[in-house]
């Protein structure tokens, strides 16, 4: 960590600003805007290619290509340039189980087990641009699918393990993976996720699935269909010891991963192999200071982007040692993470403001019970974090010592675009701004007309130029691809959030603006999680709205109207709430059910959201700021009280 020429520290609170003006951070990302390609070609040479590139960049508005012509292997880049020399017998991968099981996996580990998967893989008859779903819980053999995927240019895609069948189903079906791997079982807060049970569900409405491979985990008996499922372990057992690297070009995907969009298909983020690499290899640098001896710990699920490129490929590639913790953050203790750290001696820690205000709530007791003196750095990604939790995170975790990065990305930039870049200098912090892009991001704040907003001034977040990191495409889907980000701006990506820069040009990420919620940091639409309400029998329509909440940033309110002859009760909010985990997994757990007779909606049929949502988090109708463009302040008024009446008339049923 470069230090403080004052204060001896590794950073400092923007108490004055006094490292005013950020020489080498502002000098560099000068010199990356003014010549991107001489920029981004030095960053690309930091990584080994089997052939260099012919050009940079190939950018034909939406699609931009990067360093077109060359060639490279993902798991070449995180695993065999590290076990081909004295970094073999370096720790890759500290595995904790929850039930308190630990693995060590070194370098020339990781190496023997991903061939070895990559070649039953091929075995299998995967070959290059294959898709393979991968639906496993937090263990090393979740990484290293990934890896052994990308070693043969297969393209994985990843399926949060919280998610349910219709959910994998829904993945698989897009793909059209031939093959899902997965677990007998994984644990969450003491008991057993049945994997394998969901994946069978799912299966049997996916044509295109022709194997399963099951990996072991709790050693329960599961269903075993013959011809189609494999144990993980005996697969292993005839493969080969070694198989090459597919030399793929950069512009290969190496994965597709699935997210929230306005609508209620999820989308598949395509993203490429060397823009991809390039792009995370020099964020991680730059953002957390990251060396092969670090030991690095991000708390997310491999099943989000953060965990692709957070866990896996960004820290693999700078052959650093990383922490994988398959269980729940509070189980079987409250101070279970705060043990981790100790135990491992991590250095750089990386979760959520959701986790932080967790923890908050719990008290100081649980960090002040360890030695948390290896923390060097400490991240946050995923939401916005409230300068309470951002204090007690500095102060509780970090010792007052270490600098908190706020990190904002999306699934579709695949790395991290806007923080602090403390590996290139220290920045002064402002709690709850995620302060400066990187260098080759060039971001602004604009009004709806697409012009600069002055300081001070809320506007939409948009990237005015490609980045190595871009997505490629939205899996099977290029119109709605350019429709979202591209139409709004011309010529700009636009992320959907609202932002702000302040007078010092720090940016504040201030949340969405379109119709997706982010709760526990989590990305979900409304209309996905209004389309798995009506798929209810008794629901007729259904509106969501978000809702402040206190931990996790924001929680789900469902509004629905019930079919003729259905009565509201309390038995069927239960199932309602039961309904919708089963739909789309826990994340979708809405934490309040209103029945109304009518939802309130415009001359034209479109939902007074606002209405909604006024209702929802208890203000008046006069606090409604930005109506519908339709509807009359009159209009909304009468919907808004008329539909108060409604919901206190169901509730008292
Ligand atoms: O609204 C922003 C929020 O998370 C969204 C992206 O979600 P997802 O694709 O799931 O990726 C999350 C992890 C990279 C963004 O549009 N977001 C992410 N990081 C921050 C944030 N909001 C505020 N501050 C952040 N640091």
């Amino acid at each position: 960590m470069k230090q403080d020429p004052d204060t001896g520290r590794a950073s400092s609170l923007a108490t004055g600003l006094r490292l005013w003006p950020l020489k080498r951070y502002s000098e560099m990302h000068r010199r990356s805007l003014e010549d991107p390609e001489d920029f981004w070609s030095g960053e690309a040479r930091k990584l080994d290619w089997y052939k260099t590139w012919d050009r940079v960049l190939d950018w034909h508005m939406p699609y931009a290509r990067w360093f077109v012509g060359g060639r490279l292997n993902a798991c070449y880049q995180c695993v065999d340039r590290h076990a081909k020399m004295w970094r073999r017998s370096k720790v890759a991968i500290y595995w904790e189980g929850e039930r308190g099981e630990t693995r060590v996996l070194s370098y020339s580990t990781l190496f023997r087990e991903v061939n070895r998967f990559a070649s039953a893989l091929r075995q299998l008859g995967v070959t290059k641009g294959d898709r393979i779903a991968l639906y496993l819980p937090m263990i090393p053999e979740l990484p290293i699918a990934m890896l052994a995927c990308a070693r043969i240019g297969a393209v994985h895609t990843v399926i949060f393990s919280g998610f349910s069948a219709q959910a994998i189903c829904d993945r698989v079906a897009d793909t059209q993976a031939k093959i899902i791997v997965t677990a007998d079982g994984g644990y969450r807060r003491g008991k057993i996720i049945p994997l394998k049970e969901i994946t069978d569900e799912a299966a049997v409405r996916c044509p295109s699935v022709q194997n399963i491979i099951v990996a072991r985990r709790t050693g329960e008996p599961v269903p075993m269909k013959e011809d189609r499922d494999i144990w993980l372990p005996s697969l292993l057992e005839g493969a080969g010891k070694f198989i090459d690297c597919e030399a793929v070009e950069s512009t290969h995907p190496l994965y597709v991963l699935y997210t929230s969009g306005t609508t209620g298909k999820p989308k598949g983020v395509v993203h490429s192999t060397g823009g991809y690499l390039v792009f995370n290899h020099s964020a991680y640098q730059w953002v957390f200071d990251i060396r092969e001896e670090s030991v690095y710990w991000c708390t997310a699920d491999v099943g989000w982007v953060t965990g692709h490129s957070s866990i896996v490929y960004a820290p693999l590639s700078h052959a650093a040692a990383i922490v994988l913790y398959e269980g729940a953050p509070d189980y079987p203790t409250v101070d279970r993470w705060w043990d981790i750290i100790a135990k491992y001696g991590v250095r750089i820690f990386y979760t959520s403001p959701t986790a932080v205000r967790m923890f908050v709530r719990h008290g100081e007791e649980g960090p002040l019970k360890h030695d948390l003196s290896s923390l060097e750095l400490l991240g946050s990604v995923g939401e916005p974090i409230n300068p309470e939790a951002w204090q007690w995170y500095y102060k509780y975790i970090g010792g007052e010592r270490c600098p908190i990065v706020d990190t904002w990305w999306q699934t579709e930039t695949g790395g991290i675009m806007i923080s602090p870049t403390p590996g290139i200098e220290p920045v002064p912090l402002k709690p709850g701004s995620a302060t400066f892009p990187l260098p080759g991001v060039d971001a602004a704040v604009v009004d709806a007309s697409g012009q600069e907003t002055r300081p001070g001034e809320t506007g939409y977040l948009i990237i005015r130029r490609p980045w190595p990191g871009m997505l490629l495409d939205i899996y099977g889907d290029p119109q709605r691809y350019k429709e979202t980000y591209w139409t709004r701006f011309p010529g700009s990506y636009y992320t959907g959030d609202f932002a702000m820069k302040d007078e010092d040009g720090y940016l504040w990420l201030l949340g969405r603006a379109d119709e997706v919620l982010k709760v526990a940091g989590h990305r979900i639409g409304t209309a996905e999680l209004e389309d798995a309400a009506v798929a209810h029998p008794a629901v007729s329509e259904a509106a969501v709205v978000g809702k402040a909440d206190e931990v996790k940033g924001e929680g789900i309110v469902l509004f629905v109207t019930l079919k003729e002859d259905v009565k509201p009760s309390a038995t069927l909010r239960k199932e309602l709430v039961r309904h919708m985990r089963q739909a789309i997994g826990p994340v979708a757990t809405p934490d309040e059910v209103y029945f109304v007779d009518s939802l309130p909606k415009t001359r034209s049929g479109k939902i007074m959201r606002r209405v909604l949502k006024a209702l929802a988090v208890g203000q008046s109708v006069g606090d409604l700021t930005t109506l519908e463009n339709e509807a009359s302040v009159d209009e909304v008024r009468r919907a808004y009280e008329g539909l108060k009446k409604r919901v206190s008339a169901a509730e008292g049923d």
